[in-house]
């Protein structure tokens, strides 16, 4: 049986739209209060106002997640307002579906600078926080693209699967520490995200895609299972993903 979150922070980065959106909504649900972040302020406060009338507290924390200052500050704040973050859910990230021979150096830095050094930037300032009170669970959005090689995407599988060995060896650095840590690896999601190149809205393919409450729920279930449970990885791809 699922247990609440009542009592408990989540932080969860990339909330202003998307996957990251739909798993705040989802935990604030669940009982947890919130820390949301992203670059864009306008859209969080949007986010803020869902979550008043819930009875759940919500830190707004806009900042650039690629950058050291930022992301220290944003940790900071949430331990002004709360003391503690007892849930951090990794899940900003950016793709770009193309050869490798067409993709540009810059795309390349902008791919590892937002999905990588951002997953280190939030895990290294929140895991302090965790280990100071014996306590927390850390869920990464991976990707099937961190786990399986796919034609076209050879930078973003290669972020993704960083990520997953980011996760896998903290797995094991951070047990002694009470501190719980989780893959999520979904197939194509219906967000902005899958709105690259090849795919535009209103494309018939985006309909068999998961969509991002599909993922959110897989987020939930792993941050509400009894605390002695530990699910290390979730792998979930849609039906129809053969036709992608
Ligand atoms: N969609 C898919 O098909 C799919 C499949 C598997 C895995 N995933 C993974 O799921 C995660 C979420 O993807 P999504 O589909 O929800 O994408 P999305 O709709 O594009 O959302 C991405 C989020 O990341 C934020 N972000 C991007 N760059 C940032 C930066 N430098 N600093 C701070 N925030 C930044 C964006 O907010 P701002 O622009 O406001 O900063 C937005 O909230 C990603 O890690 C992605 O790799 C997606």
């Amino acid at each position: 049986m699922l247990r609440s979150l009542d009592g408990e922070v989540a932080l969860v980065t990339g909330a202003s739209r998307g996957i990251g959106r739909a798993v705040a909504l989802r935990l604030v649900r669940q009982g947890a209060d919130l820390v949301v972040t992203a670059r864009t302020e306008e859209d969080l406060s949007s986010l803020a106002k869902e979550v008043e009338g819930t009875g759940r507290k919500i830190l707004v924390a806009p900042g650039d997640a690629t950058k050291e200052q930022d992301v220290m500050g944003i940790v900071e704040k949430a331990r002004e307002k709360f003391g503690k973050v007892d849930i951090l859910v990794n899940n900003i990230g950016i793709g770009a579906y193309k050869p490798l021979v067409t993709t540009t150096v810059d795309q390349y830095d902008e791919m590892v600078a937002v999905n990588n050094r951002s997953t280190f930037l939030f895990t290294r300032f929140v895991v302090p926080l965790m280990i100071e009170r014996r306590y927390g669970q850390i869920i990464t959005i991976s990707s099937a693209s961190g786990i399986i090689g796919y034609a076209n995407e050879a930078v973003y599988c290669s972020t993704k699967h960083a990520q997953v060995g980011m996760m896998e060896a903290l797995d094991r650095e951070l047990q002694p520490h009470n501190i719980k840590v989780c893959l999520v690896c979904p197939g194509s999601v219906n967000t902005y995200f899958a709105l690259g190149e090849g795919r535009t809205k209103g494309d018939p393919v985006l309909l068999d895609m998961l969509e991002a409450e599909d993922v959110a729920e897989a987020v939930n279930f792993v941050a509400a299972q009894p605390w002695k449970s530990m699910i290390t990885q979730v792998n979930l791809r849609p039906v129809a993903e053969a036709k992608y």
